[in-house]
């Protein structure tokens, strides 16, 4: 089995974390996102080629105002930071999500780090924000319509690869191992079409906790998982 080309990871315990402390929700996202700076070094490290992190869902805007504000100040402030770094890592950075909804200032940052770092050729690394899974298949079902509409496909032609490619996250490969931190064991509205053949792993550690080599039990426990889509392997054949 070789390295994961696609790595996802649902960032989860910030809150948890904050209040073992007796600390602001708000101080375990700051930490959350300095976890998340180490990581996608490491992964860069590790030769991983596309990295995906859960950065803000759909269903986080019905959290208090006063967070969400906090979390978006804080993305903003994280890659006005970071972009120089990110172009030294040779990084290219892209989102997927309902960005329309996002405050401009926010809007402003992302779409900057998206330009200066396009021209980049290494990680492909991917803040998923304001994102839901569900939305994002039937966005892509309405341009799959339109697309009818339009004349440029026909019904019969419509199959799995004419929805794939219709995705936010088309053309990133779909992703090899998901993991989730913090104990709970759910996607989350996360990468529901593209997950149909990832491997999973559930690490109890709460995200700001998770350290590089958290990252390489994960890593290694996907190397040592079999991975047969669904088909069966020869030696199965041979033995039934
Ligand atoms: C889950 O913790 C975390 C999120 C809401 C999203 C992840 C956000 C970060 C890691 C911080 C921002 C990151 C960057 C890169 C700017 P939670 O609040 O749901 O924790 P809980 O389940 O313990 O309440």
């Amino acid at each position: 089995m070789s390295l994961p080309k696609h790595i996802a990871i649902i960032m989860d315990g910030n809150g948890r974390w904050a209040g073992l402390r007796k600390r602001p929700r708000t101080f375990g996202h700051i930490k959350g996102a300095r976890v998340a700076k180490k990581i996608i070094t490491a992964c860069v490290q590790r030769k991983i080629q596309n990295l995906t992190l859960y950065t803000f869902s759909s269903e986080n805007w019905l959290r208090p105002s006063t967070e969400v504000s906090f979390l978006m100040s804080l993305l903003t402030r994280y890659l006005k930071k970071e972009i120089a770094n990110l172009t030294k890592q040779n990084i290219k950075f892209q989102v997927i999500g309902e960005l329309s909804k996002l405050p401009p200032e926010a809007r402003a940052a992302v779409d900057y780090a998206i330009s200066k770092t396009s021209a980049n050729t290494g990680m492909n690394l991917t803040f998923a924000i304001s994102y839901g899974s569900r939305q994002e298949i039937a966005e892509a079902a309405k341009k799959l319509a339109q697309d009818v509409l339009e004349g440029h496909v026909s019904i019969s032609d419509i199959d799995e690869s004419s929805l794939h490619s219709r995705l936010s996250t088309y053309p990133t490969p779909d992703p090899d191992l998901i993991i989730r931190t913090s104990g709970e064991k759910r996607l989350s509205n996360f990468l529901l079409w593209q997950a149909a053949y990832s491997e999973f792993y559930f690490s109890d550690t709460l995200w700001p906790d998770f350290t590089e080599e958290d990252l390489d039990l994960a890593v290694a426990s996907f190397l040592a998982r079999e991975r047969r889509f669904g088909a069966v392997v020869d030696n199965e054949i041979t033995h039934n």
